[in-house]
């Protein structure tokens, strides 16, 4: 009898990638029925159908009432872009990383956007930057779940009440899942496509009245391409936090996203999102505390993302590995649980360390991370055995 029996439960849905997300549960292409295709997005039929995502986000993510939220091109990386180049200038940047996506905007803030006095503070994979660096006469940029490292801001502690700064907040993979303290973000960005298990395509950015402030008063020294234009002589665009988008957007994607997050509400609005993610990262962190060969990839336990959770291998045949052998491990890996329909996308981020990497956002189900976790015990040990046969 082999130590892990082939398991017989499989998950009922296979879908644990960090983005593109699982959609919710029962979505199906009817969903987008009522999807105005053909029609003007300026029509009223678009145009509604663009004030009410704005609307239902709002009261999702219960923004404060002065806060506005707008739909942006380009994704998560649409609406940060937008946010650094229409915002960054008047004051020093300090931006701080600790994955991927937070090391691109580095290089947008030391590299792209001249002339810029920036700071960096990054970190490597599974660490937090030191955090209190933050200047709070200076603007900070950071992203608030590192997706790519499973590395979470534990608490705003650090960001001062009585900043003069200002903080832009990627918080893609963190919205919808966990609360967000509002008075210490001025501008935040998020996609459809995460936590909500919504189409990618649309960014959405939401601004603080100090952010609001900073756009009317400042003009950036670097040329805005007209996708990023948040202002028309001097004054806020309003109609982008209204439902009038810069350019044209996907009607499909703008009806995904109602649907998602007409089952958001149906679930408990921002208390059921937040306790369907922690369900589903208490079933994956229970299997990892009693499972010998995995651990977090996150060194404190209080930086652990309930998402995007990263998992690294601490074998120590694994770790006596080269990085390529560890790479073709892993690969091995989430190949067999792919070829066996019971996972995809589970490999950690392409410029991670190797490991696993599997989204526990709300739109995933408990039971299937639960059946998942009996398969990666299987699948780890056909991948040993076979290792040690050869
Ligand atoms: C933290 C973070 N920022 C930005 C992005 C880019 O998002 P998008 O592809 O939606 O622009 C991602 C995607 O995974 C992410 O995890």
């Amino acid at each position: 009898m082999p130590a892990h029996p082939r398991p017989s439960i499989r998950p009922g849905c296979p879908n644990f990638a960090s983005g593109p997300c699982a959609k919710r549960p029962g979505w199906s292409p009817t969903a987008l029925s009522d999807a105005p295709l053909g029609r003007s997005h300026r029509a009223k039929i678009g145009k509604d159908k663009l004030k009410r995502v704005i609307e239902e986000t709002k009261a999702l993510l219960e923004l404060p009432d002065r806060y506005l939220a707008g739909i942006i091109a380009g994704s998560d990386t649409g609406a940060v872009e937008t946010a650094l180049w229409s915002l960054l200038g008047p004051r020093p940047v300090d931006v701080f990383a600790w994955e991927s996506f937070g090391r691109d905007w580095v290089t947008d803030c030391v590299k792209q956007l001249k002339p810029l006095e920036a700071r960096s503070f990054v970190a490597d994979f599974g660490q937090l930057p030191d955090l209190s660096q933050a200047d709070p006469d200076h603007d900070i940029v950071f992203t608030w779940n590192g997706t790519t490292s499973g590395v979470i801001v534990p608490d705003a502690g650090w960001i001062r009440d009585d900043r003069r700064g200002l903080t832009l907040c990627d918080a893609t993979s963190s919205a919808f899942a966990v609360k967000m303290p509002w008075s210490k973000l001025d501008v935040v960005t998020f996609s459809w496509q995460k936590v909500l298990g919504g189409e990618g395509q649309h960014g959405m950015l939401v601004l603080s009245p100090r952010a609001v402030e900073r756009l009317e008063t400042h003009k950036p020294a670097w040329p805005l391409p007209k996708i990023f234009r948040l202002t028309r002589d001097g004054k806020l665009n309003r109609g982008i936090f209204e439902g009038e988008t810069i350019n044209t957007p996907s009607m499909l994607c703008v009806e995904d996203a109602l649907d998602a997050m007409a089952w958001a509400r149906s679930i408990g609005g921002a208390a059921g999102l937040a306790g369907r993610t922690r369900e589903n990262y208490g079933t994956l962190a229970a299997w990892v505390e009693r499972t010998p060969w995995i651990d977090f990839l996150a060194v404190d336990p209080a930086s652990r993302s309930p998402t995007s959770v990263c998992l690294k291998i601490v074998d120590p045949a694994f770790a006596a590995l080269s990085r390529d052998d560890q790479a073709a491990f892993c690969k091995r890996l989430t190949g067999l649980l792919e070829k066996e329909g019971v996972a995809y996308d589970i490999g950690s981020y392409r410029d991670a360390p190797a490991g696993l990497r599997i989204w526990c956002g709300a739109t995933v189900e408990a039971a299937d991370v639960r059946a998942l976790t009996a398969w990666l015990d299987w699948a780890y040990a056909v991948c040993t055995t076979e290792k040690s046969a050869a």
